[in-house]
């Protein structure tokens, strides 16, 4: 086992930490205050090569390995989540399904330009009465000579008016349950589509997030990822690199939690003293800091499977579910360790509670990981 960062992880750390820190950190308040997304973002993350990470070579992608991943997350999300949450729907669960999925048509027309970031993908699984329950999901896809009719909706997809394709979960048998699921790459320009973005968001508002509408939408039948009922297992071994991405974040916000809090510990003083020389600030100043290097271990573990191939849902969902709780409650912390400051945006630890609402609920819940966790443990799911 080796705990230590090799050369090529330490120098794209650095270099998506001097990204964050020039053209993200600075920028970031007013882009939230107004609830801006900014695609030149996304092209400077093209630019970067940071769209196609754990893609190989030949697709496009760097061909880095997933902890390598890991890091680039966790410091696109000390700027903040929303550019984290593009790379994890992009990358994660999009171009990494193609990558396992796909065949070599696919992966040549979808996943070479994603990897090289010239197009952005997107993953449509969730439905307005289908959000943990996925086998719900009402929307279709019927079979009509060399194409499907697509129609029903999606909701909470993340770059849903940026994407140029989407990873679209649909149902081919409606009485088969989560048998009858089925995926499809659809384009945007794809006659029948529309996107809705949503305003009023709690947090990452710098981020974009709404619905897609299918309205007798015709999916080539050659755009069909696996076949007929695997969309599934497609969507919960997307899930896996999905959750893997969310939970390296949630290790970039708790560092960002206690970096702020760290620094305002020094700078207040309160009878008479900093008030990180009180105990009760020290107890929340040392549970970041245990949350940090707990949460780090848990994924580079979950990206060491995966590195090796092996199957990981249950190390994965560990992870995610440890990790985004204790962003959570980092964030919380840090608003706390700040005082009424922390409680208006003149601090960023306002912004970092608010976005570490979203990951304890998308991805799977924070009951779902619990659930999974529970049944793990209890021999009922292997
Ligand atoms: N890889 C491959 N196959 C898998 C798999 C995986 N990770 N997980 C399950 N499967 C397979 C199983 O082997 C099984 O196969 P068979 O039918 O052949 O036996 C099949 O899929 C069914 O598996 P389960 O029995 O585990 O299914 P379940 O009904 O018990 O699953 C659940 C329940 C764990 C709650 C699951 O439905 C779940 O994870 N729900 C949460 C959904 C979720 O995370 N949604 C997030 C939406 S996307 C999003 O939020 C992104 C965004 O916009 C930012």
């Amino acid at each position: 086992m080796n705990f230590q960062l090799t050369e090529e992880q330490q120098s794209v750390q650095k270099m998506v930490r001097k990204f964050v820190d020039k053209e993200i950190i600075p920028y970031i308040q007013e882009w939230d205050r107004n609830g801006e997304f900014q695609p030149s973002i996304m092209k400077r993350l093209a630019e970067l090569q940071l769209m196609g990470v754990c893609i190989p070579e030949e697709y496009g992608g760097i061909g880095m390995d997933y902890n390598t991943l890991a890091i680039v997350c966790a410091e696109l999300e000390r700027g903040d989540t929303a550019y984290r949450t593009a790379v994890s729907v992009h990358t994660g669960l999009n171009s990494m399904t193609l990558l396992q999925w796909g065949n070599e048509e696919q992966k040549q027309k979808y996943l070479v330009p994603q990897a090289k970031g010239e197009k952005i993908g997107a993953f449509g699984l969730t439905e307005p009465d289908a959000g943990s329950d996925v086998a719900a999901m009402k929307s279709t896809a019927r079979r009509d000579g060399d194409a499907y009719i697509l129609n029903g909706s999606k909701t909470w997809i993340s770059l849903c008016d940026y994407a140029d394709n989407f990873l679209i979960f649909a149902k081919t048998d409606h009485d088969a349950a989560h048998k009858g699921i089925t995926a499809f790459i659809v384009e945007r320009t794809f006659p029948g589509i529309s996107t809705r973005g949503f305003k009023g968001k709690l947090g990452i508002r710098a981020g974009n997030t709404g619905e897609v509408f299918f309205n007798d939408v015709r999916v080539p039948v050659e755009n069909r990822l696996g076949e007929e009922g695997e969309g599934f297992k497609i969507a919960m071994a997307a899930l896996d690199n999905g959750r893997f991405t969310v939970a390296a974040g949630a290790v970039g916000l708790i560092e960002a939690s206690l970096e702020a809090s760290v620094k305002y510990c020094h700078e207040r003083k309160t009878f008479g003293k900093e008030i990180g020389r009180h105990q009760l600030v020290q107890q929340m100043i040392a549970k970041m800091s245990a949350d940090l290097e707990i949460s780090q271990l848990l994924v580079y573990k979950a990206g060491w499977l995966k590195n090796q191939g092996k199957r990981n849902t249950r190390e994965t969902s560990l992870a995610k579910w440890i990790a985004c709780n204790a962003a959570f409650e980092a964030a919380n912390n840090a608003v706390q360790v700040h005082g009424a400051y922390g409680y208006s945006d003149e601090y960023p630890v306002e912004r970092f509670l608010r976005n570490s609402k979203a990951p304890v609920i998308y991805e799977g819940t924070r009951e779902i990981h619990t659930v999974m966790q529970g049944e793990y443990a209890l021999g009922y799911r292997e």
